[in-house]
């Protein structure tokens, strides 16, 4: 029987890297793309370690570029004739309070989160629907369940990603086609620094929350920060699982803010956030 073929956004770092090489682990046959290919030393580098280079397939791919996409999939049917799995991956967080965000800072955090999923998802879906099946594995985060602080931006588009995925699972569910949600805690990549964009009041020095806003991000330092190995290994069960479930929350962190927002009054859980903050 021929490979199962996996589409990987994000690739170059993080969670899609580990993704993309766990994928091809477990026997997929894995398109690993990347928005710069002059960045794909790391993910080469662990391919090859891990003995599955001919497994990967590395291709550039910007998921904010939606007039490339269809073309792109267009490709990928030629390549290989079928897609089994779409992780969607790609993304980045605008850190800054929500007062000093700017809205195109605001839409560009939606291009990359919400839009580039849901393009890249349309894209591909004309292929899963011919094959009569597919997995489609969104990676929202717990700020798409709840609200955060110096995040909002980043929380705003991941609730979206929600709200569009658990609607799409409906529609698309009798058509064989599998559409999951995977909501990670706090988990050490790129995404904390290198990926962080400050907006650009707190970079200036022009925001008013300037005080607030260096003693939130000491506290932000200080958050454990988990191995995000236990995100792809996770994701390749999903792509396995012929039933899946619509949501899985992973990490600690991740399962007691829920549980504590479900838990507690909303007026007694944001004391609760204040007090550990210390952020006035
Ligand atoms: N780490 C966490 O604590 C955490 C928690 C919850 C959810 N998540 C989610 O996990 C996903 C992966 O993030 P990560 O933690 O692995 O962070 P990361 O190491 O920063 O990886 C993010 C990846 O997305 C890529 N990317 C950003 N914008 C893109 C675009 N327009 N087109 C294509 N690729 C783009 C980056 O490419 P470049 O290398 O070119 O920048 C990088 O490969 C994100 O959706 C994030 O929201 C992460």
């Amino acid at each position: 029987m021929p490979d199962k073929v996996a589409l990987v956004t994000g690739s170059s770092s993080g969670i899609g890297l580990l993704t993309a090489i766990e994928l091809a682990n477990n026997g997929f046959k894995v398109i690993a793309s990347m928005r710069d290919l002059g960045r794909r030393d790391r993910l080469d580098q662990a391919a090859s370690a891990a003995g599955v280079s001919d497994k990967l397939d590395v291709q550039r791919l910007d998921v904010s570029e939606f007039a490339a996409m269809p073309a792109f999939a267009e490709k990928l049917v030629g390549d290989y004739g079928r897609l089994d799995v779409l992780v969607n991956n790609a993304g980045f967080a605008v850190a800054g309070f929500a007062e000093d965000v700017k809205l195109d800072e605001l839409r560009q955090q939606f291009e990359t989160n919400f839009f580039g999923h849901v393009a890249l998802t349309k894209a591909v879906l004309p292929i899963m629907r011919q094959q009569g099946s597919g997995h489609i594995i969104m990676v929202s985060s717990i700020s798409g369940l709840h609200g955060a602080f110096s995040v909002s931006s980043y929380a705003a588009s991941k609730f979206a990603l929600e709200g569009w995925s658990e609607s799409l699972r409906l529609e698309v569910n009798a058509l064989g086609i599998k559409v999951v949600l995977v909501e990670p805690g706090a988990y050490k990549t790129d995404i904390w620094d290198r990926n962080a964009h400050v907006v650009e009041k707190a970079l200036d020095g022009s925001s008013p929350n300037r005080e607030r806003g260096a003693k939130f991000k000491e506290r932000v330092q200080g958050i454990p920060k988990r191995d995000p190995i236990e995100v792809a290994r996770l994701i390749a069960r999903i792509a396995q699982d012929p039933n899946p479930r619509l949501r899985y929350l992973v990490g600690a962190d991740a399962h007691i803010q829920l549980w504590l927002k479900r838990l507690l009054p909303w007026k007694w859980h944001e004391k609760l956030i204040a007090r550990m903050l210390k952020v006035d």
